[in-house]
Parts: structure tokens; sequence; C-alpha cells
């Protein structure tokens, strides 16, 4: 069983591991003002089964034994978990001692297959890369906003026309929800961030990364590629499709791709292998989380009718009637700030975010030091632990979100306008919602991804009406991914859609 694996995984790295990190494994003794400790009983897997298992639940059973922190012995590694967001900013504005960049590089190279980018051999490398992120966000966003528009009409019209065969008669047609997110998002992102061309097998480049992203945790996990199949195989035909010769050929790439190319060019030290590894990284990178934020958005819209009917009403006002009834005919525009119009929309999808996203933010303590948590708390960490937020048990948090099992599409809209403030025991909460990350680290592909989310359900919605049939199971989240990012659904979620091509736009009818 993946149970056993995990075991048997756990029990060769423990044999493998180096001297440096013996010591972490055998670091079970406490010293003054550390934090509680919970290791299991199984040497180095520690707890690591019942987090996998649940992790929220978990977490927060620990946090009513032990309190708001405490550290928790996972796959080798000592982490301590800061649960309370009141605490939050201590550890996010201590940056020198708490460094995320040196173990995002790390994981990211052991992972993707490059070499460390911060290794020396690749001066100024690093500034550079995260000086590019700003390609992500401001003007440049516009003109991306303005070519995955483009992406999304060409793909969600030729997969719509297509799957109603001879015509469009407006009848209605079967699908699976995450199957549909997953083409559709894959590729016009693919398009919108690399480019255009006719002899791509971007399906076949979908399954390969879906494969790799299966085995993604275990790899996050530390456990060697060697060890795990064909991985290895999967990930170097992934890196092969990003060769700067190929790539050379692809039509019209952003912006920022092809800052990261010419970026690439400089450095002599780094092969095309290597090259090709960044790209592959920035690719899964650019989907891993957005395809199942997609479905998690467009589900729950189509799962609450009153939801839906605000949604659809706001995009209407918004686009145009005139624009809707042109969409299946030639390529409307929405721009981004019209995109920023709509409020319920927005709300929906961090609506969303806050039901399924389990990231973790991690830092690495770079010293030993005492970190001073808030007036009365300070916990001593010592050098190579890691320090863990926890942002779910925040965003379930039923002193700050009523009801939070529950998704209501407009928590997050107060008077017209994104609701910002969030109390819990009458004290103002700063992060109350984190699926991007905290601080200097988050995600700079945030700006984008919300974009690209509103855009997929814009057109979609524009195009087409969507139910879901009755009578079936709930979508479930899956667990075993906690604290890497937008859980996927774990069960398949049929739907039915109709086209609105030829059909009186307006009339929202019931099952023929
Ligand atoms: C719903 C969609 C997305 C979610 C939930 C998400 C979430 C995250 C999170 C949690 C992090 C780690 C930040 C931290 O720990 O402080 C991250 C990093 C990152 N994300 Fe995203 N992301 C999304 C979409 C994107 C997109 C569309 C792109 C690119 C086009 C992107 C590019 C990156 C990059 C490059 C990093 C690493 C940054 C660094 O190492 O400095 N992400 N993302």
């Amino acid at each position: 069983t993946e149970t056993q694996q995990i075991i048997l995984f756990s029990t060769i790295i423990s044999l493998m591991l180096k001297k440096k990190d013996s010591y972490i494994v055998c670091a079970c003794y406490r010293k003054n003002g550390e934090p509680p400790l919970i290791k299991g009983w199984i040497p180095f897997l520690g707890k690591a089964l019942e987090f996998r298992k649940n992790s929220q639940q978990f977490l927060s059973q620990l946090q009513q034994e032990h309190g708001d922190f405490f550290t928790v012995l996972i796959a080798g590694r000592y982490i301590t978990f800061i649960m309370n967001p009141f605490l939050y900013p201590s550890v996010i504005k201590h940056g020198k001692q708490l460094d995320f960049h040196k173990f995002s590089d790390s994981a990211a190279s052991r992972t993707f297959g490059y070499p460390p980018v911060q290794s020396g051999l690749f001066p100024g490398m690093s500034d550079s890369i995260q000086r590019s992120y700003t390609l992500l966000q401001g003007s440049a966003l516009d003109l991306l906003t303005f070519s995955m528009m483009g992406n999304l009409q060409q793909v969600l019209r030729c997969r719509f026309l297509s799957s109603e065969g001879s015509g469009s008669d407006g009848h209605w047609q079967e699908a699976e929800l995450y199957e549909f997110c997953k083409c559709v998002m894959f590729q016009t992102t693919f398009n919108t961030l690399y480019g255009h061309s006719a002899n791509l097998c971007l399906d076949q480049l979908r399954e390969d990364i879906e494969k790799f992203d299966g085995i993604f945790p275990l790899l996050m996990a530390r456990v060697p590629i060697a060890l795990l199949g064909k991985t290895k195989e999967i990930r170097e035909k992934l890196i092969r499709f990003f060769y700067p010769q190929r790539m050379a050929e692809w039509r019209a790439p952003c912006q920022f791709i092809q800052t990261r190319m010419d970026l690439f060019q400089q450095y002599d030290t780094l092969q095309d292998r290597d090259k090709a590894a960044h790209h592959f990284a920035m690719l899964w990178a650019a989907v891993g989380n957005t395809i199942p934020a997609a479905f998690w958005c467009l589900y729950h819209l189509i799962s609450c009718p009153e939801a839906l009917e605000a949604v659809r009403a706001e995009i209407i006002n918004v686009v145009g009637e005139k624009n809707m009834k042109l969409i299946f005919e030639e390529d409307i525009t929405i721009t981004r700030q019209q995109l920023e119009q709509m409020v319920n929309l927005e709300s929906s999808i961090n609506e969303s975010f806050r039901l399924s996203s389990v990231s973790m933010n991690i830092r690495i303590v770079q010293e030993d030091f005492c970190l001073c948590l808030d007036a009365q708390h300070s916990i001593n960490l010592r050098k190579d632990d890691i320090v863990a937020l926890y942002p779910q048990s925040t965003h379930l948090d039923p002193e700050i979100y009523d009801q939070p099992q529950r998704f209501q599409f407009d928590r997050f809209v107060e008077d017209g306008r994104d609701k910002t403030d969030f109390y819990k025991c009458g004290q103002k909460v700063r992060y109350y919602r984190m699926p991007f990350g905290s601080g200097a680290t988050q995600c700079p592909g945030r700006f984008f991804a919300m974009n690209e989310l509103k855009q997929f359900v814009c057109v979609t919605l524009l195009m087409c009406e969507m139910q879901l049939p009755e009578n079936q199971q709930e979508a479930m989240l899956d667990n075993s991914r906690a604290g890497l990012g937008i859980m996927p659904p774990v069960n398949p979620i049929t739907f039915k859609y109709r086209t609105k091509k030829n059909r009186g736009q307006y009339e929202e009818g019931g099952m023929d």
C-alpha cells in the first residue's frame, strides 16, 4: 500500500541521511523555552501519516492539547507550527532569521532537476528572476489579460461547438468538471505564457505533468527520485519539451517568459537542459494550483443557484448584452479594469480559495534564536528547523468565519467592495485569507491567477448554461496534498451544459 511505501522510503532515507541530518533525527530532547514536541513512535517518519491523512484535524487537535505553537516531527523534519493568526506577523517579519528563498531554491532544484540558483554558479540570477516577476503584474498584466481572453474564447468556442456535433440546437451535454477545467485552463495558460505552435501536443504534455504532479508530494518530502519508478523518465521528457531550440519556434511567448529565456541565455554555466528545467518548473507553478482553483470556483457556483445568478448578472452588467451576444461570432474584450469591477465573482473565487487552500507557509531557521511571538510568548528555535504557518486553520476558524464549511459567495463583499475586516475575539485579523502565501514571499503570479480565474468563469458562463445533475455525491477535497496549495477534488463530478448560441440568451430554461 501507499502507507507501506512511505514507511519504506522513510526508512531508506533515514539510512541515507548525511551526518548533519542525523543530528536532526536525534534532536528529540527539549531545551528550555522550546515549544512542546510531538514526535510519535515511528523513527524519522514521526507523525507524517497522521498529518497526511487529515492535516487540519490533526493540527487543530494538537492546538487544543498544546496551545497555539508546538513542534511536530514529520518525515525527518522538526516543524514548529504557529496556529494563531495574531502570531503570524512575528514570523512574517523575521525574514533574516526565518528564510524562505533558500528553502524554495533547494526544494525546487531537487524537484524540477536544475542546479540551485543560489549555488554561486549563477551570480545575480536569483535577483534577476525576482525582478522578472514584475512582468506578471502592472501594465504587463494588461497584455496577459488580453492574450488570455483571446485564447480562452478560441479554446472554449471550439470545445462547445464541436461537442454539439451537427449544430447548435441547444441540447444538454454532459462532461466531467475537473477534466473540463484541466483541458481548458492548461491549454489557455500554456498558450498565454509560452506562445503557440502548430506542432505542439499539449494533451500529452498535460498528461505527463499530471503524472509528475501525482508524485510531487513525495518529491517535496525529499524521497529520492531514483526510488520513484518512472518519475525521473517522465521528468526528463517534460524537460525536453522546453529545450531552447524548440522554444525558439513558438510564436508570441509573453514578455515574462521571453525575459526569462533571455536571462538564462546570459549564463554559460547553465546548460540547455537546465534552462529547460526552469521553464518546466514555471509551467508547473502556473497550472498546478490554478486548475484546481478553477474547478472549485465553477463547482461552487453551479452548486448554488443564488451565487450563479448573482455572478452571471454581474458579468452581463459589466460586459454588456451586445458583447455577450457576439461571443460565438468574434472575440470580445474584457479588460483588467472591467474584471476589477466584478466583486461578486472575486468574492466567489476568494471563497473557493478559503475552502480549498492548504498552502503551508514555510520558513527555515537560519540560526539558533529566540522568536518573540507577542508580549507574553517567546520560543527558542534551532538552526535548520522549520517554522510553518498553516492558514487553513484560520480559513476554517468559526470565530472568524461564521459557518466556515459553507460556501457563501458574497462573504468577501461589503458595500459593493472587497470586504477586508474580519474579527476574532473582537480583534481585527490581518491575515485572514492566505492562499498565496505571505509577506515578501507571496506568490508572484497571484494577480495573473486571479484574472485568469475570473476570465475563465466569465467566458464559460457567457457561452453556456451549466447545471449539476441531481443526486450526485458532493465534491470532496483530496487531503493527501496537505501543505501543497489548492487541493484537487477526489471524486469525479458530472455537469450538464448547453451553449447559448442561437438560443434566447436570457431564457434560463429547465431541462429539455
Ligand atoms: C490559484 C493559483 C495560485 C496559487 C494558489 C498559488 C500559490 C502559491 C504559493 C502559496 C506560493 C508560495 C509562497 C510562499 O510560501 O510564501 C507560490 C509561489 C510561486 N508561484 Fe504561485 N500560485 C498560483 C498561481 C501562480 C501562477 C499563475 C504563477 C505564474 C504564472 C505562479 C508562480 C509562482 C512562482 C514563480 C512562485 C515561487 C516564488 C518564489 O520562489 O519566490 N503561481 N504560489
